[in-house]
């Protein structure tokens, strides 16, 4: 019997990344599904959440995010949100620039000025 995949495996990215996309997300060699308000996205690895957000927005036409609002630094709490971990129950607050992308993250409430738009 063939073992479902696991829907936040890791999925590994070959060949060379256009330019514009490694000035944006670094040379990431794979892809992290991640949740955005109940659906899946996969984000390049090693980057922050609000980065993430970027290429879903980018790539996935998932969220619409009104990006004037981020001060990208962590210098005020703009883009605070709810996520927690896939299979726990506790919802966390956190920055979406603070926090790093990481397997079996679910984003709970976008940062304010973020809506998903599917
Ligand atoms: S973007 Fe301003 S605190 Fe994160």
């Amino acid at each position: 019997m063939i073992e479902p995949r696991d829907p936040y495996e890791p999925i590994p990215v070959e060949g060379e990344l256009p330019e514009e996309e490694v000035e944006l997300f670094g040379s990431y060699r794979a892809l992290i599904p991640i949740s955005v308000e109940g659906e899946r996205c996969p984000v390049p690895e090693g980057t922050s959440v609000l980065r993430a957000l970027q290429y879903a927005e980018l790539k996935h036409e998932l969220v619409k995010m009104d990006w004037r609002r981020y001060c990208w630094n962590d210098t005020d709490g703009c883009c605070e949100m709810e996520y927690r971990i896939a299979g726990e129950e506790r919802v966390r607050i956190g920055l979406a620039c603070r926090l790093a992308v990481r397997a079996r993250l679910e984003i709970v409430r976008l940062p304010k000025g973020g809506r998903r738009c599917r």
